[in-house]
């Protein structure tokens, strides 16, 4: 099927949200240890990241690090750290050739030392491009990041900056690590998992949930835009009916 022609250009997602899940249920069917999942997660990175700029998706988030992935066996998380400093480096030209920028959610201060290096200079070095931004999600997690924005405005109320009636939806959004950034209208998670995970909670509030059976290593192109023609055949209501939508 070529899902790309099924897309339609007027009605893209301009942020596409992935929960990249199965690398280590895909290792395990081939009998290699979990790490070589991960280092084959790295091509479908790759792949989605070209296939979302491709079409002109604008924000493609990645979920690659939770803060609850720290409870992994220790050799599992410092192989992952490891990788995502050489993934970082090694992708820096290709995000410089397709203008992409590279931005990061979650406490990325909190990482080992090199990786978040390789984080900040992945960040600074292509901070100019903007043609789409690729936003890695790590030591991240929902209720960590409200947290800290529900602490951060309750100082800025003890402070007398602002009255507690001035917090509305718009006030708590700038606060969060997504700050303007548009709210995802497109989750996709794979592996067959349907669940958040702690992911964006409060950016997902209407966002369409894909879960697709595939194990992240094997997701290609064709599986991202398959995604998106699914989520352009739903009616998006935002609590109204049909007619109003119409
Ligand atoms: C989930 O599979 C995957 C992760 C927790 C890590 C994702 C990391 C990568 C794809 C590599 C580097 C990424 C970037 C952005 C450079 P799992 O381990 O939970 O699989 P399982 O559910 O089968 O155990």
């Amino acid at each position: 099927m070529d899902w790309k022609n099924k897309i339609d250009q007027d009605r893209l997602p301009e942020h596409i949200a992935v929960i990249m899940d199965g690398n280590g249920r895909w290792a395990k069917e081939k009998g290699k240890p979990r790490v070589f999942g991960h280092r084959n997660g790295v091509k479908s990175v790759r792949e989605v990241t070209e296939a979302a700029a491709e079409i002109g998706v604008k924000y493609l988030t990645l979920y690659a690090f939770s803060t609850e992935n720290w409870g992994r066996p220790k050799l599992e998380v410092s192989a992952l750290m490891r990788l995502l400093v050489e993934t970082v480096y090694q992708e820096t030209n290709t995000l410089m050739e397709n203008n992409i920028r590279l931005q990061a959610i979650g406490e990325i201060d909190k990482l080992p030392k090199a990786t978040y290096q390789a984080l900040l200079d992945g960040i600074e070095n292509t901070k100019d491009n903007d043609r789409m931004t690729l936003v890695l999600a790590l030591n991240y997690s929902g209720r960590s990041d409200l947290t800290k924005a529900a602490q951060n405005l309750a100082t800025q109320v003890a402070e007398g900056k602002i009255a507690a009636d001035d917090i509305s939806p718009e006030l708590i959004s700038n606060h969060l690590s997504t700050a303007g950034m548009p709210d995802p209208e497109l989750l996709i998670r794979t592996s067959g998992e349907a669940r958040i995970s702690n992911f964006l909670l409060w950016e997902l509030a209407y966002a369409e949930l894909f879960f697709s059976p595939i194990f992240w290593p094997d997701f290609r192109k064709p599986d991202f835009y398959q995604a998106i023609v699914d989520y352009q055949q739903r009616e998006r209501r935002f609590g109204k009916i049909s007619e109003q939508i119409a």
